[in-house]
């Protein structure tokens, strides 16, 4: 049977990973977080001690590199990268930033496609990202653009953080927002933006109740599930 996918897109913080996830519980779909999978490679360079926006160097790091998705008996995808579970270290806050870069290169986004399709065509899934609706998955059966203010975003990635017990400054977060959607947006290849057939859902002002209401709704007005 022709597998359903749901591509959610948007820029970081606007809750895709935590709305996705639920989502995919709620659907009885498998989830799958692109971001974890470009985190994986801005992990490698930095361990590598390779400039993440230097594209000659981090190409010529890829071949040598083995980046695997699995899902664990938690039902959650882990990341290896060369064999090594790396799911908790690439959640880093400086990870962000290194996996934003080498987002940008073309050779990375060539070398980490096909994963991100075979995952489609093996399951029914709920995949967030930033090219999903536009790249990935050009024929989802829905596709949802995820945004909220950059202030509302940097303020649930500073709760966040914190909760994780890492150090966090709400205005360094915030300017961090800015400057990752400023840099995901104007990128040459694949760079955020909504795909012409994507629902806008914004999610200002509504919590994680109301975010989920708003996108099952969404999904439920376009796929019988
Ligand atoms: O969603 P995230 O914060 O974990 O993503 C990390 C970086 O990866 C983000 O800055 C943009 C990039 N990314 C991308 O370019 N395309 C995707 N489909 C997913 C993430």
């Amino acid at each position: 049977m022709k597998k359903r996918s749901i591509a959610i897109d948007g820029p970081s913080g606007a809750g895709k990973s935590t709305l996705a996830k639920r989502l995919a519980q709620e659907l009885g779909f498998v989830y799958v977080d692109t971001g974890a999978i470009y985190r994986t490679v801005g992990l490698a360079a930095r361990r590598r001690g390779v400039d993440p926006a230097d594209g000659e160097a981090v190409a010529a790091m890829l071949p040598r590199l083995s980046v695997d998705m699995g899902y664990g008996e938690d039902g959650l995808q882990h990341m290896y990268l060369d064999g090594e579970d790396v799911t908790q270290a690439i959640r880093e806050n400086e990870i962000s930033a290194c996996a934003s870069k080498a987002a940008a290169l073309p050779a990375v986004r060539d070398f980490l496609l096909e994963m991100q399709r075979s995952a489609a065509r093996e399951h029914d899934v709920i995949m967030d990202g930033r090219d999903i609706g536009t790249v990935v998955l050009p024929h989802a059966d829905v596709k949802i653009y995820l945004t909220a203010k950059a202030e509302a975003r940097a303020e649930r990635r500073y709760k966040e953080l914190l909760e994780r017990g890492q150090r966090a400054d709400l205005e360094q977060v915030l300017r961090e927002v800015v400057e990752r959607d400023r840099r995901d947006e104007s990128r040459e290849t694949a760079p955020l933006r909504r795909a012409e057939d994507a629902a806008l859902a914004d999610t200002t002002g509504l919590d994680l109740e109301g975010s989920f209401r708003l996108l099952l709704g969404i999904i439920r007005e376009r796929l019988d599930v």
